[in-house]
């Protein structure tokens, strides 16, 4: 079974989702860390419920980007991990961490990448009057929300949809998308080559779901 470490900063949902997956017996992965770059984030507590080992590195302690970044290296490769999971992580990772975990680190972003990366994403798509939105479960590479896509949820956007609302239901599909597309990695059925993310070898369908929420 893989190993992996999660790094969260805040509410730590989808690292719920991925502890229920566990838990169902649907995930084959072993959760060996759970690290916040703030003490006080939910997150901390949810993986303490859980008897998960975690623990806060604050980035205040350091003096530069590259110290925190290595004492996460430092803390992560202690537990071997095969994957690191960036779970709602609100932190600018360095290269050097990046390509210490080349192909390695996954992250999920509130958006349909390529479109739309960085914050604000929801009020961003309502803004471009976009009809569809989602979110983009992808590996993680030197430039912030980029890298191959490994799977995206999207939804229609309604007519009166407010960005709280959006967030909602794009939350919804992100604790879909994230334990199956981890699943894959999980059961090696994910290949990346010349920067696109194949499942079982190949580009599928099942890469791009619809919800109807
Ligand atoms: C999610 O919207 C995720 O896409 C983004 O940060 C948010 C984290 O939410 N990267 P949570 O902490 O998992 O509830």
């Amino acid at each position: 079974m893989k190993t992996a470490v999660v790094l969260i900063s805040g509410n730590g949902s989808n690292l719920q989702a991925l502890i229920d997956a566990i838990s169902a017996g649907e995930l084959p992965l072993n959760i060996a860390k759970v690290i916040s770059n703030k003490p006080n984030a939910k997150g901390l507590r949810r993986a303490c419920k859980h008897h998960i080992d975690h623990k806060c590195i604050n980035h205040r302690d350091f003096e530069s980007r590259l110290a925190f970044d290595q004492a996460l290296i430092e803390e992560i490769d202690q537990h071997q991990a095969d994957v690191v999971i960036l779970a709602g992580f609100m932190r600018l990772l360095t290269s050097e961490l990046v390509n210490h975990y080349k192909n390695k680190i996954i992250n999920i972003h509130p958006s349909l990448l390529p479109d739309y990366p960085g914050m604000n994403t929801h009020q961003r798509v309502l803004d471009a009057k976009e009809k569809w939105h989602g979110a983009t479960v992808h590996f993680v590479i030197p430039e912030v929300d980029a890298g191959p896509a490994i799977l995206q949820g999207r939804l229609r956007i309604n007519k009166d949809d407010t960005a709280e609302q959006l967030q909602q239901r794009v939350h919804h599909i992100e604790h879909a998308i994230y334990p199956l597309a981890i699943k894959w990695f999980a059961t090696d059925r994910l290949s990346v080559v010349d920067a696109k993310t194949l499942l079982d070898g190949k580009e599928s369908p099942e890469q791009l779901q619809t919800f109807d929420i």
